[in-house]
C-alpha cells in the first residue's frame, strides 16, 4: 500500500487531553498512523506518496459500536411500536429463524453499507442461531473491523421452534470461533454471544464462558436487564437478579459486554464494577421498545465502562452512531440536568470508550500516532451546522447537528472503504433489489 498523507481542516483526535488540531496532516504508512505533522514543516510539493487532500473536512476516529444485529437489518420497519417479548415473540424470532443463507447475506450487507456510510468502523455483533458463517464471509470481504459469533440459543419458550441443542450450540460456536477468531488480519474477532438469559440453560452459559479461554482476545457478548417483564421472568427461574445471577455462575468478567443494563439495583451496579464489566448502551432501541432509561450518568460517575451500540435496525431503526450519541446525551438531561451528558463525553463513548471496552484502545478509538487508520472524514462547513466552530463546538456540532449526510470519507487499516460520500462496498441499488427479493420469500416462510 502506498503511503497516504491526509490533509484535514481539523483533526479531532481524542487523545487523552482532546486535543483539537489545524493545520496539520496525518500520515498512513501499512494502514497504521504513522506521524501527525504540523503542515508548514511538511513539503507537500516533494512527499513521495499519495496526498488526500479534504481541506474542508473535518477527521475523527471512525465510530465503534458495542452492540448491533447484523442478521436483522432486512427487518427494518417490520416490527414497530411492540414492547420486547411481543417484538421478539411475534415478529423478530420467526423472522430469523426463517432465514436461508441468501437472506441472511442480504441483511447483512444491508447492515454493512448502512454503518460504514455512517462512519462505524468497528462493532460487536451479536450474530443469529444458524449459518454464522455467512456473517464471517461478509466481515471479511467488507473489510470492517468487528467482533462477531453465533446467537446462541438452546431454550425459547417465546418460540420454542427458534432453538438448538444445548450440544449444538456448543460445537457449532466452538468450530465457527476455530474458522473465524483472529482471522482477516486480526480485523474479526470472537465474540461468543448467548443470546440472553431466557434462551440459555445454565450449562450453555457456563460452558460458553469455559470455552471463550481457548481464544484469547475474544469476548463474552449477551443481553442483560432491558425490560421489566424479562427481569422479573429471570427472578422467578433463578430467584436473582439478572446481573446477580451471571455473576452467581461466574461468567462476569473483563470481557464480558452486556447490552442495556437498564433495570440493575445498587448492588448489581458495584457487581458490575467490581468485575469491569462492559455496558453497551443502546438508548434509540431503549426508548423505541419502551424498555427505560438506563442510569449511565451514574455508572460513569463509578466508573463503569460504558459504550454506545443501535442494537438491531427492526427496534432503532437506524444503525447510525449519530442517532446514538444525540439520544445518549437527550434523554438524561430531563433526569439529571442539561450539563449531565455534554458532547465531548458522548463523543468519547461513540470513539475510544467503545475500543477500551472491546480491549482494543491500543490500536483504534483516537487519532494517535502508532494507532490503525479507521479514519472518518466529516464535512461540517454546512448551514444546518454552527457557523464558526472552536474546540468546543465542534462536538455538539457532531453530537447534536451531524448525521451520516455529513459522512464523505471512511477508511479502515488505510484502506477507504467510502469516498466522496459513495460507500465503494457496495451497490446500493443492488443491495435494495436484492434484500427485497429476499425479505418476501422470507415473509412467506414465516
Ligand atoms: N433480547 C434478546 N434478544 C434480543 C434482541 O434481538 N434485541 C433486543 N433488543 N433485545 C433482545
Ligand atoms: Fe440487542
Amino acid at each position: 500500500m502506498k503511503n497516504k498523507l491526509i490533509i484535514p481542516h481539523r483533526i479531532v483526535t481524542v487523545d487523552p487531553n482532546n486535543t483539537i488540531l489545524l493545520n496539520h496532516a496525518v500520515e498512513i504508512v501499512d494502514g497504521k498512523i504513522e506521524r501527525i505533522v504540523p503542515l508548514k514543516d511538511e513539503n507537500i510539493s516533494e512527499y513521495d506518496g499519495e496526498i488526500l487532500n479534504y481541506q474542508n473536512y473535518t477527521l475523527i476516529p471512525g465510530f465503534i459500536q458495542t452492540h448491533i444485529h447484523l442478521c436483522q437489518t432486512l427487518f427494518r420497519g417490520f416490527a414497530d411500536d411492540l414492547e420486547l417479548f411481543d417484538w421478539l415473540q411475534k415478529k423478530i424470532f420467526p423472522y430469523e429463524n426463517s432465514h436461508t443463507k441468501n437472506s441472511l447475506r442480504a441483511s447483512v450487507r444491508l447492515g454493512l453499507n448502512d454503518l460504514i456510510t455512517g462512519g462505524t468502523t468497528t462493532f460487536l455483533d451479536m450474530g443469529t442461531l444458524r449459518h454464522q458463517e455467512i456473517i464471517f464471509e461478509e466481515l471479511i470481504s467488507s473489510g470492517l473491523r468487528a467482533f462477531a459469533g453465533n446467537c446462541m440459543m438452546d431454550r425459547n419458550e417465546l418460540y420454542p421452534e427458534f432453538c438448538e441443542t444445548t450440544d449444538w450450540n456448543l460445537k457449532s460456536t466452538y468450530d465457527w470461533a476455530k474458522s473465524f477468531h483472529d482471522s482477516n488480519n486480526g480485523k474479526v474477532k470472537f465474540g461468543f454471544a448467548p443470546r440472553f438469559v431466557l434462551s440459555c440453560s445454565e450449562k450453555l452459559l457456563i460452558e460458553t464462558k469455559e470455552m471463550t479461554k481457548d481464544f484469547p482476545g475474544s469476548l463474552f457478548h449477551t443481553h442483560s436487564s432491558e425490560n421489566k417483564a424479562e427481569v422479573e421472568t429471570v427472578r422467578k427461574m433463578t430467584g436473582k437478579e439478572n446481573v446477580e445471577y451471571f455473576d452467581s455462575i461466574g461468567i462476569l468478567y473483563s470481557h464480558t459486554v452486556l447490552a442495556h443494563c437498564i433495570h440493575l439495583n445498587d448492588k448489581e451496579v458495584k457487581t458490575l464494577k467490581k468485575n469491569s464489566v462492559r455496558v453497551a448502551h443502546c438508548p434509540s432501541s431503549n426508548l423505541k421498545l419502551g424498555s427505560g432509561i438506563a442510569n449511565v450518568p451514574h455508572y460513569i460517575k463509578e466508573g463503569i465502562s460504558v459504550s454506545l451500540g443501535a442494537d438491531g435496525a427492526p427496534c432503532n431503526n437506524s444503525l447510525s452512531a449519530f442517532n446514538e450519541m444525540r439520544h445518549a446525551a437527550l434523554i438524561q438531561k430531563p433526569i439529571h440536568g442539561p450539563t449531565a451528558m455534554d458532547a465531548l463525553t458522548v463523543f468519547r463513548l461513540a470513539t475510544i470508550e467503545g475500543a477500551k471496552a472491546l480491549h482494543i484502545e491500543n490500536e483504534v478509538g483516537s487519532i494517535e500516532t502508532g494507532k490503525k487508520a479507521d479514519l472518518v472524514l466529516l464535512d461540517l462547513e454546512k448551514a444546518d451546522q454552527p457557523l464558526q466552530l472552536d474546540n468546543d463546538n465542534v462536538y455538539s456540532s457532531i453530537v447534536y447537528s451531524a448525521s451520516k449526510e455529513n459522512v464523505k470519507v471512511v477508511m479502515i487499516d488505510g484502506e477507504l472503504v467510502m469516498d466522496d460520500g459513495r460507500c465503494l462496498m457496495f451497490d446500493e441499488d443492488e443491495l435494495i433489489k436484492n434484500g427485497k427479493k429476499e425479505l418476501n420469500q422470507l415473509i412467506k416462510r414465516c
